[in-house]
């Protein structure tokens, strides 16, 4: 067994208690060495809440020797000035979603990252959670016969007139709605499903989409920099033909299921926002009975897949739902033992691309041909 490698938290916001809250179930490989954030009163917030180590400035947690794996929780602005930093110190980046704004961004980042021999990774980590895996699983199985569709939506509910002020983390920050609505739905959450699609139909080859901004007004004051989209819809072409519709939006009714359309059934994971969200899979309907079934009593239609291993932690009441330090300690592992990560660089920067695509679709053809790639992602050693 190796020693747990040393890490430091840059950015001590909303995110990070979730990250610190899952630290624990990856002590055999994590070691939380610091913390810094640049905003003092959040340092001081968090560092009191959790009782960690602090920096004081980003140079000196990278000049610290202990510290190999860089987690970078900043907001979306400042990924990548702080992971350019970290790359340029010689540690391994394990970076929030987005890698970068832009692909081209991105692509700098994975270039620089090569150049320094050190690794990047980057959130989202579900695809490494129980339920993608079980459904991953059941795929590869040919539980659901060829796959032709796939069906994901991130909708997230009319947040601006949902009562964030009071969604308030373990250490006390806000919700930071603001920072949420300038970045965009899209490239907040699309990652969530697009990791997912990648590991099980291999890189997106071409994207038609279409985003807008359907609520101008989200009534935030001062009011927002920039009107970003919080409506994108993608058709997304993967090869053998599978092609997948996402859909992301701060408008239309929560719903976060992903449902995968194959020649005999269809899979869906019901909540991609939690790692032990039941898995279901349901039977093409065919004779009358069935098809009566499937429009009347949609519930008796379906079976829940066993998950293929116990999830490692019940979230909820205050807990989180993702297990958030699962990719750092597979970033970790594979450090360790001179593997790539399943999440690593040149798969964070399609997801980027793809993202930026879906969000920003003017500043590309219709539809757009993907210019990134990723060699296939190895499913979990617990996963069969
Ligand atoms: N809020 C959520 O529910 C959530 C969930 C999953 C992922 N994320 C992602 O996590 C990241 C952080 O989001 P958040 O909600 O925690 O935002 P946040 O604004 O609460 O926290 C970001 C923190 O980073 C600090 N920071 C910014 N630039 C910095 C720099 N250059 N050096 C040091 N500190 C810096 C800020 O002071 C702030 O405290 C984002 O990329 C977001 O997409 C957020």
């Amino acid at each position: 067994m190796n020693e747990p490698l040393g890490i430091a938290i840059i950015g001590c916001g909303y995110v990070a208690d979730s990250y610190r809250y899952c630290l624990p179930f990856h002590g055999d490989r994590l070691r939380l060495v610091g913390v810094f954030d640049r905003d003092p009163q959040r340092l001081d917030a968090f560092v009191a809440c959790w009782g960690d180590t602090r920096y004081a400035s980003l140079q000196q947690a990278l000049d610290d020797p202990a510290v190999r794996i860089v987690v970078n929780l900043t907001c979306p602005e400042s990924h990548a000035d702080v992971t350019r930093a970290a790359i340029s110190a010689g540690k391994n980046v394990y970076s929030e979603k987005p890698l970068a704004l832009t692909m081209r961004q991105a692509a700098e980042l994975r270039d620089a990252a090569r150049a320094a021999d050190v690794r990047l990774s980057s959130a989202p980590c579900n695809v490494l959670g129980e339920s993608a895996q079980t459904a991953w699983s059941a795929l590869r199985a040919g539980r659901i016969g060829k796959v032709r569709l796939a069906y994901a939506e991130l909708d997230d509910g009319m947040i601006h007139r949902a009562n964030y002020q009071s969604w308030v983390s373990r250490s006390g920050r806000v919700w930071p709605a603001r920072g949420e609505f300038e970045t965009g739905c899209t490239f907040e959450h699309a990652g969530y499903a697009l990791t997912i699609l990648g590991a099980m139909f291999g890189p997106v080859r071409r994207v038609t989409a279409f985003a807008s901004v359907q609520v101008a007004d989200k009534k935030v004051s001062p009011p927002l920099h920039a009107a970003t989209p919080d409506f994108s819809v993608g058709l997304l072409e993967f090869d053998d033909g599978v092609v997948a519709r996402l859909t992301n939006s701060v408008v239309a009714p929560y719903d976060h299921r992903m449902r995968i359309v194959g020649d005999d059934g269809h899979l869906e994971i019901t909540e991609l926002w939690d790692y032990a969200s039941p898995v279901v899979l349901r039977r093409a309907a065919q004779g009358r009975i069935s098809r009566l079934i499937e429009r009347r009593l949609p519930w008796l239609a379906g079976r829940r897949l066993p998950l293929v291993r116990p999830p490692l932690f019940a979230g909820g009441r205050g807990r989180p739902t993702m297990d958030f330090m699962r990719g750092v300690s597979e970033l970790a592992d594979a450090l360790a033992t001179g593997r790539n990560s399943r999440l690593d660089e040149d798969f964070a920067v399609h997801i980027t691309e793809v993202t930026e695509i879906l969000q920003f679709p003017g500043r590309f053809a219709s539809p757009a041909i993907v210019q990134s790639s990723f060699s296939p992602i190895a499913k979990m050693d617990w996963a069969p």
